[in-house]
């Protein structure tokens, strides 16, 4: 079963960006994928202001990267964009670390306007750093986003929908996926 990592990129104590990825990854693991989650903000904020890559938390967390098969970058909007957080990881990954992968964008945000910014911003981004095949991503409103019981989530309907939409749609893409999904030669 493929690997999946996910890295969120919110500096907020009670993240809902976190929730959200949370839930992904509970999922992810129920139905037998090796997932694990690392929000930036648990990594040591020099290392990452001072871009030391080879800080022994920051080796491990990009080794982390670049072992999975699939990717999860998630953030919150800020501006209109990823956040600054988010970029602070995003700049020590050596250039071609996401060749190969496949990657799943997902974005919290107060407002639907910015949506977009998923394509403006997050995908080129994620394409600079060798990743070829972004699938579509997931914009979930940080009011669809409600902490539950015992560090628990509760989405929308709509939004948990959607999600486990796309969700699908990036297991499909996962190498050893495709590889199975491949018609076998004679
Ligand atoms: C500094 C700051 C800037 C923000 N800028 C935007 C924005 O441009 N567009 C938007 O839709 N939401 C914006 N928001 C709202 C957050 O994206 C939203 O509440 C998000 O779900 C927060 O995620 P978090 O709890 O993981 O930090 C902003 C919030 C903050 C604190």
């Amino acid at each position: 079963m493929s690997a999946v990592f996910a890295v969120s990129g919110s500096p907020s104590e009670r993240s809902r960006t976190s929730l959200l990825v949370h839930h992904v990854i509970e999922r992810l693991s129920l139905t037998g994928f090796d997932a694990a989650h690392l929000a930036v903000r648990d990594l040591p904020a020099e290392d990452l202001l001072h871009g030391r890559a080879d800080a022994p938390a920051v080796r491990a967390a990009v080794d982390a990267v670049a072992l999975a098969d699939g990717l999860i970058v998630a953030t919150p909007l800020y501006k209109a964009s990823y956040s600054g957080l988010l970029k602070t990881f995003l700049d020590l990954l050596p250039q071609s670390t996401l060749t190969g992968k496949t990657v799943l964008p997902l974005v919290t945000g107060g407002t639907r306007s910015h949506l977009l910014a998923i394509d403006y911003a997050l995908r080129p981004v994620l394409v600079a750093l060798g990743a070829r095949h972004v699938v579509g991503g997931c914009f979930v409103l940080d009011r669809d986003i409600e902490p539950g019981a015992a560090g628990g989530v509760t989405l929308a309907a709509e939004a948990e929908l959607r999600l486990f939409d796309v969700l699908d749609h990036f297991i499909e893409a996962l190498p050893a996926a495709g590889a199975s999904l491949a018609p076998s030669l004679p």
